[in-house]
């Protein structure tokens, strides 16, 4: 069994080429750009390690691989447009730097790559990956008009939130290794359990991803920290807060949502401290993880084969980027 670090370099040696044509170089350049800003390339390491749960990794699993983070590419580019920013791995955004519709056309152009990529794969299993992969899709656009729609609206449950949370993000992770343990050829059942692996740890991972966005040191998160309150992102961290917050702190809050006063990233932080968010989000985290755990116990295989998955998992929620 190989770790998140050792896979992490095989992906990169494979991945890391081009991707895309010469012309017109106004499309495909940016692409390039975001390309080599790097990331954490967990997805496509998650469909690795569920192909090596089962068996040894086939030859196609790295264009699978390869499509999934394409995929995941193209979703950023999109949401850096729709959240409006600035910064992503440390760098401008593909649409602060060349605009607005050069980065939805570099987004769609990403996506087609990464169905070229998915065509690689054998024939004979590539039907039943389609079809997980274009549900998989169709419920990450669903997830991020939820979280645009949440922007507008005041009262937003925490059910509303984690399920939201879970279509815009842990479908995709869970769905990258229950792709991998398809081409592994691991049986119905646990494909499921991987599924419902990865569909726990990705809430846990966005909760940490909407931890950071508030309380990330802006040096290591390589994305503007507070631009979910500039957005009026209905985070966990909001919630909890509206819901938790003295009357005169709630409606101290409420003001700052109404408007863009300059100093409404500092004061919002406060309120979240004051409500002590910190130990909510540790909660939340430590529930979803505890779920991942239990469904990872139960796939019907030898425990030692877990190991790296395990570590990745501890990894997710603890990162600082
Ligand atoms: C960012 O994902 C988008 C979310 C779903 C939170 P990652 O944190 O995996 O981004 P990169 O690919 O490592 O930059
Ligand atoms: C993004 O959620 C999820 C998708 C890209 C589908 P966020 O908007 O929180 O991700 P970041 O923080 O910009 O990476
Ligand atoms: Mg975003
Ligand atoms: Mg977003
Ligand atoms: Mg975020």
């Amino acid at each position: 069994m190989q770790s998140f670090e050792l896979l992490s370099r095989k992906f990169a040696l494979y991945f890391d080429k081009e991707h895309f044509p010469g012309e017109p170089a106004t499309l495909y350049r940016p692409n390039d750009y975001f390309l080599k800003m790097g990331g954490k390339r967990i997805r496509p390491v998650l469909c690795l390690m569920g192909n090596e749960l089962f068996d040894e990794i086939r030859e196609d699993a790295w264009p699978l691989a390869s499509a999934i983070e394409l995929f995941h590419n193209f979703t950023l580019i999109h949401d850096d447009i729709m959240d409006k920013a600035p910064l992503r791995r440390g760098m401008e955004t593909v649409h602060a730097k060349y605009g607005e519709n050069t980065a939805i056309l570099a987004g769609d152009v990403m996506l087609v790559a990464a169905y070229e990529y998915l065509n690689k794969v054998d024939s004979g299993i590539l039907p039943s990956l389609l079809t997980l992969f274009n549900q998989t899709a169709r419920e990450v656009c669903e997830g991020q008009q939820w979280d645009m729609d949440f922007e507008k609206r005041e009262n937003v449950t925490i059910p509303e939130y984690i399920r939201m949370i879970e279509l815009k993000t842990s479908v995709l992770l869970a769905a990258s290794l229950k792709l991998g343990a398809i081409m592994g050829g691991a049986g119905e059942r646990n494909q499921n359990l991987i599924y419902e692996f990865g569909r726990k740890l990705g809430i846990a991972f966005q909760v940490q991803d909407d931890y950071l966005d508030a309380f990330g040191d802006p040096e290591k998160f390589g994305k503007q920290v507070g631009g979910d309150i500039l957005a009026n992102k209905k985070t966990f961290l909001l919630i909890h807060a509206l819901e938790t917050a003295a009357p005169a702190a709630k409606q101290a809050l409420q003001e700052q949502l109404a408007g863009h006063a300059p100093d409404k990233v500092e004061k919002v932080l406060q309120i979240f401290r004051d409500c002590k968010v910190n130990e909510w989000a540790l909660q939340l985290q430590d529930r979803y993880l505890d779920e991942a755990m239990q469904h990872l116990e139960d796939v019907a295989v030898l425990s030692k084969r877990k190991e790296p998955l395990k570590e990745l998992a501890q990894f997710l929620v603890k990162r600082d980027h």
